[in-house]
């Protein structure tokens, strides 16, 4: 089961996205850990019209920039406290709609057909695949897109991890599970479950003192 608790503690102590970015632009889209680096919004392939969902959406940022691609932008994410600030911020964009819910349970629950279902360092990482990956399919109209993005695999440590959310000094940590696999790997596995054209990918890191890449793996129903 998500550990919501966990998820808010996170959110307390998460940095919040800038005002602006180094293109002067309000909303963009980032898959990566870093800003101003990597692909945009193109990886979804949406447009005016195009209902897209995000997978632990956190505080939006993403889900705004959609917007301003005429898209119906919906977000569920477990963490109250990120969907606070994901209100607070982007509340006011036309087409911007984020619900508290568990991502496997909103996917299983809803009638509507997607056009696009992404999550960037969200619920994908944090879910067994075996048990997202049918019913993204199943939401997905034929040719929509399903991508996500999160740190790579560490070498030799695949399958299910332990992933820990520190609290205090004298709490114990809080642990949520997170799936890692190589590239390789995540290509087999969307195609074993139906998914055609999968692609996966590390992006290196941008120039600087840090040199872990972000894993970038987009496929489609
Ligand atoms: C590391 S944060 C990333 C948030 C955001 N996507 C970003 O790029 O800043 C992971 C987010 O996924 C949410 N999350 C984790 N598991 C989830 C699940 N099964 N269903 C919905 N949200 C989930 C957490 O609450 C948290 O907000």
């Amino acid at each position: 089961m998500t550990d919501t608790l966990a998820w808010d503690v996170y959110a307390k102590r998460s940095k919040q996205r800038r005002l602006v970015n180094a293109a002067g632009q309000t909303t963009w889209f980032n898959w990566t850990q870093y800003p101003d680096h990597g692909p945009g919004a193109e990886i979804l392939a949406v447009g005016p019209g195009s209902t897209v969902l995000e997978l632990g959406c956190g505080t939006g940022g993403n889900l705004a920039h959609l917007t301003t691609l005429g898209a119906h932008a919906l977000g569920v994410d477990v963490s109250t406290a990120q969907l606070a600030t994901a209100k607070d911020r982007w509340g006011y964009m036309p087409g911007l709609r984020v619900e508290r819910a568990e991502a496997v349970a909103y996917l299983t629950e809803i009638g509507e057909e997607l056009d696009a279902v992404f999550s960037v360092f969200g619920a994908a990482w944090f879910t067994d695949p075996n048990v997202l990956l049918p019913v993204v399919r199943k939401r997905l109209r034929p040719g929509g897109v399903f991508a996500f993005s999160h740190r790579p695999a560490i070498e030799g440590c695949y399958g299910c991890q332990a992933a820990y959310i520190s609290c205090s000094e004298d709490q114990d940590p809080l642990v949520v599970k997170r799936w890692d696999y190589e590239p390789e790997r995540w290509v087999e596995i969307l195609s074993e479950h139906g998914f055609t054209g999968a692609t996966a990918e590390i992006l290196p890191a941008p120039p600087g003192p840090r040199t872990i890449g972000t894993l970038l793996v987009r496929a489609q129903a």
